[in-house]
């Protein structure tokens, strides 16, 4: 009992001291600590609420901080949010445009037979006008000639236009006849590069979602397939495209034999900017667009390296 400080209070004169929160301010908390355990004991106890005091004005100050700072945090990521929507969408433009480009490339491929064929037939026509070899019957079948050239052009044109016209809304589509509607477009570009492309099945698959996104996929993913040829100046160039279905999923499989992907880069190329190919040649969203279209029709898409060169498989898990 006797030594308990806090039963003798009244024995104790409280002194005030001039300044005694001037004195303590400075102290850091630990310091803080032992001065109220001293003042506990000391004839100053009347510190005590000096102390609190401090202890309160710290511990408001630092709630201030902390509020600070989480709306500080709460701005960051709002910001952050925001920098992502806006990357993710100059990727998507960017992908869009390098599509574009590489169709223009096509459709200029696709035109170009046909137009120097108008143009011959063009020259044939004076040359068997001024012979004298120019009857009815040839101008017309001339004119049927002209006429299917022209139906080509306006068939790759008009595919060319369903492209890129922007259709937001999904559809029940078949993989066939979506995969043959971007070869057909890329059709004279990959003979050019005596890249040969089959679709095996003999069915039809469907499946649900936006279907020019889905031609993109798989014109990305055949490009890359081009690419890859020219640079490794490959020999009996093949892609295959097959697709199939289990009791879970549909599987489509694009694969080609230019020898693979490098495996330094094979786990980051769905990740945006990564490429192997020169400044102006590669931008690296390609596939990282591909993964995003992947994603939207309810799928993954992933790679291995077979045999002879990549596979690319996209996994779409049919609808509960
Ligand atoms: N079929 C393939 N064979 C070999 N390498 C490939 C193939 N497809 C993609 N790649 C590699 O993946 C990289 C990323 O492809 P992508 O995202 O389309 O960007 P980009 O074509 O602009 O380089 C390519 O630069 C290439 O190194
Ligand atoms: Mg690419």
């Amino acid at each position: 009992m006797k030594n308990n400080p806090f039963s003798k209070a009244n024995d104790i004169v409280i002194k005030r001291r001039k300044n005694p929160k001037g004195e303590y301010a400075h102290l850091n908390t630990t310091e803080l600590l032992d001065a109220v355990k001293k003042s506990a004991h000391s004839t100053h106890r009347a510190d005590l609420d000096i102390l609190l005091e401090i202890f309160l004005d710290r511990y408001n100050a630092r709630q201030d901080e902390l509020d600070q700072l989480n709306k500080e945090l709460e701005q960051r990521i709002k910001t952050e949010v925001q920098k992502s929507k806006t990357y993710h969408k100059r990727y998507e433009q960017q992908a869009k445009m390098a599509a574009m480009g590489e169709m223009m490339d096509a459709v200029a491929h696709q035109w170009k037979q046909p137009l120097n064929a108008l143009s011959m037939m063009g020259d044939l026509l004076v040359s068997d006008y001024e012979s004298g070899d120019l009857t009815l019957e040839s101008l017309k079948e001339m004119r049927e000639d002209m006429q299917a050239q022209i139906d080509h052009m306006v068939t790759t044109l008009s595919e060319f236009r369903n492209f890129f016209r922007p259709k937001e809304k999904n559809e029940t589509f078949g993989i066939k006849r979506s995969s043959q509607s971007v070869t057909l477009l890329v059709k004279d570009e990959f003979l050019k590069n005596n890249i040969n492309i089959k679709i095996l099945p003999d069915y039809e698959l469907l499946i649900y979602g936006n279907e020019n996104e889905f031609k993109h996929l798989v014109l990305n993913i055949i490009n890359n397939a081009k690419d890859a040829f020219n640079e490794r100046n490959v020999e009996n160039r093949e892609i295959t495209i097959d697709f199939m279905k289990d009791d879970k999923c549909t599987y489509l499989e694009i694969k080609d034999n230019a020898g693979g992907i490098p495996e330094k880069i094979i786990r980051d190329i769905f990740k945006p900017e990564v490429t192997t190919k020169p400044e102006g040649k590669g931008t690296g969203i390609g596939l990282y667009m591909s993964t995003q279209i992947a994603q939207k029709l309810g799928g993954v898409l992933s790679v291995r390296n077979g045999d002879n060169g990549a596979i690319f498989q996209l996994k779409i898990p049919l609808p509960l």
